[in-house]
C-alpha cells in the first residue's frame, strides 16, 4: 500500500505501515521501554537510487521511557537505529541516553535510510548541513502520518565534520525534538583521516541541552505560553548527552570533543571555569585551515564546534568545569555549569595538534553574483507578535520572487535583525537573537555589522563567534546585520532557510528558497 504520492521522484521508495519496524526490537537498550513499538507489517518498495547502497540503516521515532533523574523514569521520544546493510560501526549508541544512535559514515558513501514513524502524530527527518537532493531534506511538506515509512537514498558530498538529524513536520519541530527526537551524523574523510586527531575512546561527542521537568520527572514543555513561543523554550536544568550534572572521565592526554547545541532557543557561552583557553578546530561544515585559540565559544542552537584540548600536566583527581559563562544572552545573566571534566588516570601520550589542519575553498565575494546588491532578509516581529522574515510567515510550497535563486549562482545574503537595542522589549518590537540557518548548504560568514544600540549586548558575547570556515547556522543578535556568502550548487528544488531557535520556527519564521535551473 503506497501512502503518498511522490512518485515521480527516483529517489524515493516508499514503505507501506510498519515496514521494517521489525529489525528495531533487538536495539531497544533496557533502560528505555517503549510505550508504542512497532508491530510488523507488509513492505513496498518504490524505485531506487542506487541498487545497492553502502549504508542501509533502518530508523524509526519512537515514544518510550528512560531514566534521567533519580526516581521516576521519564516519558521521551526517540530514535532507534539498525544498521541493515554495510559496516556496522555505521551508527553508534549513546548509552543512557534518548540521543539518537551517532551516524558514523565516510564522504562518498552511498546511504539509505528507512524512517519508520511510530509516533502518534506526523514528522520526517532532515539531516542538518547535509548537501543532499530536496527529496532527502526532510521538507515538511514530505511529513509521514504514524505508521508510514519514508526511504532516503543519499551520497555524502559532505566533508568531515558533525553534522547532525532531527524531527521537521511543521509547527512541531520544537517539541519533537525537546522530547528528544536528534542525534549526531558524523562524517570522516580521507584529509581528516590523515591529521591522526584523537580517534575512537578520545573523540567524544557532547551535545548540550536545556529541559524543565515537573515534580514527576517529566519533561515540561510550553508552559509558559505565549512567552515560551516568543522567547523560544528555556529549560532550568543543562542536558549533556541526554544526561544531568554530566561528569566526563579523561585520561591525561588530548581529546577531541564534538560541542552540539542540539537545546531548542538557548545561546551559550563556553568557557572553562579556571579560564584554559579553547582550541577551536572545527565548526558547522567541519575542519578550519587553522586551529583558533578563544577565552570562550558562543554555541547558538543547532551549531557545532570542535575543540582539541590536552589533559597532559593534570593530575588524576583533578576537576575541570566546562561552564556557561554570564551574557547577555536570554536568562543567561550567572554561571551555570554544563558539566565536569574528571581526571581520571595517567596515559601521557602526547600529540601534537598539526598546525595546518585543511585547505579550504572559500570563496570570494568579488565573484557574487549580486555582490552590489545583497539579498537582504529582515527579520522581526510583525503586529500580530508572529517573528518573521522580510515581513512574511511560512507557506508550505511557496516563495516569492526575491527568494528565486539560480543553480550555479554565487550569492550575498544579509541577514538584519532590526528589533535593535538591547534584549527584551523594544519600542514595540522584542529584540532577540535569531540563529540563522540554511538548508542544503555549507556557506562563509563575510560581515558582521552591529548597531550602536544593539552593542553593549552583543559585546558579551561576540568575542566567542568562530565565524571562520564553513557554517550553516549564523547567530545574528539584535540590531546585528550579519552577510553570507553562499553557492547553490548540483540540486534544484525548494529548500528552506529559517531560524533555528526552534519555536520561532514553529511560529513561522521560517521560509522557501527556490534552486532554479
Ligand atoms: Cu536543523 Cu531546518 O533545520
Ligand atoms: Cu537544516
Ligand atoms: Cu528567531
Amino acid at each position: 500500500m503506497v501512502l503518498k504520492q511522490i512518485s515521480r521522484h527516483d529517489f524515493l521508495r516508499l514503505v507501506g505501515l510498519g515496514g521494517g519496524a521489525l529489525f528495531l526490537s533487538a536495539c531497544v537498550p533496557d533502560n528505555l521501554k517503549s510505550a508504542a513499538f512497532p508491530t510488523a507489517g507488509t513492505q513496498t518498495t518504490g524505485t531506487e537510487l542506487y541498487g545497492t547502497p553502502e549504508v542501509e540503516i533502518a530508523l524509526s521515532a519512537i515514544e518510550g521511557e528512560t531514566q534521567i533523574l533519580p526516581g521516576k523514569a521519564t516519558r521521551v521520544w526517540r530514535y532507534l537505529a539498525e544498521v541493515l546493510n554495510g559496516p556496522t560501526e555505521s551508527l553508534k549508541v549513546i548509552p543512557d541516553s534518548y540521543l539518537g544512535p551517532i551516524f558514523n559514515v565516510q564522504k562518498g558513501q552511498t546511504i539509505r535510510v528507512h524512517f519508520t514513524n511510530e509516533l502518534s502524530e506526523e514528522s520526517i527527518v532532515h539531516w542538518h548541513g547535509l548537501h543532499v537532493p530536496i527529496e532527502a531534506d526532510g521538507h515538511p511538506r514530505f511529513a509521514i502520518k504514524p505508521g508510514e515509512t519514508y526511504v532516503y537514498d543519499f551520497t555524502v558530498l559532505d566533508r568531515a565534520g558533525t553534522y547532525w538529524y532531527h524531527p521537521h513536520p511543521h509547527r512541531r519541530t520544537g517539541p519533537q525534538v525537546y522530547y528528544g527526537l536528534a542525534g549526531l551524523f558524523v562524517v570522516s574523510d580521507d584529509e581528516e583521516g590523515a591529521l591522526d586527531l584523537p580517534s575512537g575512546d578520545y573523540d567524544l561527542p557532547l551535545v548540550i541541552q536545556d529541559r524543565l521537568f515537573d515534580e514527576d520527572n517529566q519533561l515540561v514543555y510550553g508552559g509558559r505560553g505565549m512567552m515560551d513561543q516568543m522567547m523560544g523554550f528555556l529549560g532550568n536544568r543543562v542536558l549533556v548527552n541526554g544526561q544531568p550534572d554530566f561528569t566526563l572521565p579523561v585520561a591525561t592526554r588530548p581529546y577531541r570533543l564534538r560541542l552540539h547545541n542540539g537545546s531548542n532557543s538557548r545561546v551559550y557561552k563556553l568557557g572553562w571555569e579556571d579560564g584554559t583557553p579553547l582550541t577551536v578546530i572545527a565548526t558547522d561544515g567541519g575542519l578550519l585551515e587553522r586551529p583558533i585559540q578563544k577565552d570562550y565559544v558562543t554555541l547558538a542552537p543547532a551549531q557545532r564546534i570542535e575543540v582539541w584540548v590536552d589533559f597532559n600536566g593534570r593530575a588524576v583527581g583533578e576537576q575541570l568545569r566546562l561552564v556557561n559563562l554570564p551574557s547577555a544572552a536570554p536568562d543567561s545573566g550567572v554561571l551555570y555549569p554544563i558539566m565536569t571534566v574528571q581526571v581520571e588516570r595517567e596515559e601521557n601520550v602526547s600529540a601534537q595538534l598539526p598546525e595546518l589542519l585543511s585547505t579550504l575553498s572559500l570563496r570570494s565575494e568579488a565573484d557574487a553574483v549580486n555582490r552590489r546588491s545583497p539579498r537582504e532578509f529582515r527579520l522581526a516581529m510583525d503586529r500580530g507578535m508572529n517573528w518573521t522574515i522580510n515581513g512574511r510567515t511560512f507557506e508550505m510550497t511557496a516563495t516569492a520572487r526575491d527568494e528565486v535563486v539560480k543553480l550555479g549562482d554565487l550569492e550575498v545574503w544579509q541577514f538584519n535583525n532590526q528589533d535593535g537595542g538591547g534584549m527584551g522589549m523594544m519600542g514595540g518590537g522584542m529584540a532577540l537573537p535569531h540563529p540563522m540557518h540554511v538548508h542544503g548548504l555549507q556557506y562563509q560568514i563575510i560581515e558582521r555589522k552591529i548597531s550602536s544600540a544593539g552593542r553593549s549586548a552583543w559585546d558579551t558575547l561576540s568575542d566567542g563567534f568562530v565565524d571562520e570556515g564553513w557554517h550553516d547556522t549564523v547567530l545574528v543578535m539584535p540590531g546585528e546585520q550579519v552577510k553570507v556568502l553562499l553557492k547553490f550548487e548540483d540540486f534544484t528544488g525548494l529548500y528552506l532557510y529559517h531560524c533555528h531557535n526552534l519555536e520561532h520556527e514553529d511560529m513561522g519564521m521560517m521560509r522557501n528558497y527556490l534552486v532554479e535551473a
